[in-house]
C-alpha cells in the first residue's frame, strides 16, 4: 500500500470510501517511502503522542461505557483476572489498556504505553524515580507533561487519569493490593505515560505509531471475544450493543466501526494541520 492509500486507510477504516477515491485515481506515481527510510523525520514527536493520547481516550471511553457499564447491565461480568483459567468475564479498562500496550510493544518495541500511578494496585504499575517528579507537577497543574528523560534518554509523555466516577475510587479503596484507601472523586489516580526513543518521526513511522495502536485495541478486544465464545452463557456476537439491552457484544469489526466513526474526525484533522504549510 502507497503512504496515502495507508492515510486513507487509516483514518476511514478502509472500506467502500478507499475504493471510491481509488477507483478513479490517476496511476500512481514512484514510490519514494517504500519503507520509509528515505522519508525526512521532521514530525515532532509530541504531536504523534498527543494524536495517541486522544485515540487511547476515545477506545477506554468506548469500552469503559458501551462494553463494560452497559455490559454490566446485561449480565455480562468484568475482572482484573479475566486471562485466567475458568473465569467467564471481560478486562477491566486498566487491563485492557495493559493489553494493547503489550500489542503496541510486539508492533512498535520503540513505542511505550502505561497506566502509571504512585500507589498503584499492580506494582508494575510504578512510576520510575525519573517520572515521579514529572507527576508531582501533573498533581499541581492538571495539566499533561512532556519531557526529555534523561536517566532513558526517552521523549515521556504524561496524561492525568482522573477519578472521574465513583466505580473508580470504590474499586481501588477497597482493592487488597491497593497500597491507599483513600482516594476521593477528582483525584488524579495516575497517569497514561507514553515513550519514545527520537523527537522526530517520517510520516511512515507516525502511521505506523496511530495503526499499531489502533491494531491493539482491536486484538486485545477479539482476545475478549474468542474467550467469551467459551462461556457456559456466550453473548451474541454480531451487531448489536449490550445497550441494545441484550445479552450480547458488538463483533470486532462492529467495534472497530464504531471507533473509528468517534476518532475519524479528530485525528485526519491534526494529521491534516500537521502538513499545512500555512500554520
Ligand atoms: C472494578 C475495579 C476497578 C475499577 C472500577 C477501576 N479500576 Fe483502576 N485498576 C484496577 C486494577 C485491578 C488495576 C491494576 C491493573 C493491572 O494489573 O495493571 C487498576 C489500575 C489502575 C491504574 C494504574 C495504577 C494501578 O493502580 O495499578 C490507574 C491509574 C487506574 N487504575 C485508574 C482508574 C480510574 C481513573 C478508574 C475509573 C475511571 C478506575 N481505575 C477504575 C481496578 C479498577
Amino acid at each position: 500500500m502507497s503512504a496515502a492509500e495507508r492515510m486513507i486507510t487509516l483514518l476511514f477504516g478502509g472500506t467502500a470510501l478507499l475504493v471510491f477515491l481509488f477507483a478513479s485515481a490517476p496511476p500512481e506515481l514512484p514510490e519514494s517511502d517504500v519503507d520509509g527510510r528515505q522519508q525526512e523525520a521532521t514530525i515532532p514527536v509530541s504531536k504523534i503522542v498527543a494524536i495517541l493520547a486522544a485515540e487511547n481516550d476515545i477506545a477506554r471511553s468506548l469500552y469503559t461505557s458501551e462494553i463494560v457499564g452497559a455490559g454490566k447491565a446485561v449480565g455480562l461480568q468484568f475482572s482484573e483476572h479475566w486471562q485466567d483459567e475458568g473465569i467467564e468475564a471481560g478486562p477491566l479498562p486498566a487491563l485492557f489498556l495493559r493489553a494493547t500496550a503489550t500489542t503496541v510493544r510486539e508492533l512498535t518495541p520503540d513505542l511505550g504505553l502505561f497506566l502509571g500511578s504512585a500507589f498503584p494496585i499492580a506494582s508494575s504499575n510504578l512510576f520510575s524515580d525519573s517520572q515521579l517528579p514529572a507527576f508531582r507537577q501533573i498533581m499541581e497543574t492538571h495539566e499533561a507533561v512532556m519531557f526529555a528523560d534523561e536517566s532513558t534518554g526517552q521523549f515521556t509523555a504524561m496524561y492525568p487519569d482522573f477519578a472521574s466516577v465513583d466505580a473508580c475510587v470504590t474499586c481501588h479503596n477497597r482493592h487488597p493490593d491497593s497500597p491507599k484507601s483513600d482516594w476521593r472523586i477528582g483525584d488524579i489516580m495516575g497517569a497514561t505515560t507514553w515513550t519514545y526513543p527520537r523527537r522526530q518521526l517520517s510520516a511512515p513511522e507516525a502511521m505506523q505509531l496511530i495503526t499499531s495502536l489502533r491494531s491493539g485495541f482491536i486484538r486485545t478486544y477479539t482476545e475478549y471475544l474468542e474467550r467469551a465464545k467459551g462461556f457456559s452463557r456466550p453473548p451474541v456476537i454480531g451487531d448489536r450493543w449490550p445497550s441494545d439491552g441484550d445479552y450480547c457484544l458488538p463483533s470486532a469489526d462492529a467495534f472497530r466501526m464504531e471507533f473509528c466513526k468517534r476518532a475519524a474526525l479528530q485525528t485526519s484533522t491534526a494529521l491534516l494541520n500537521m502538513f499545512d504549510a500555512t500554520e
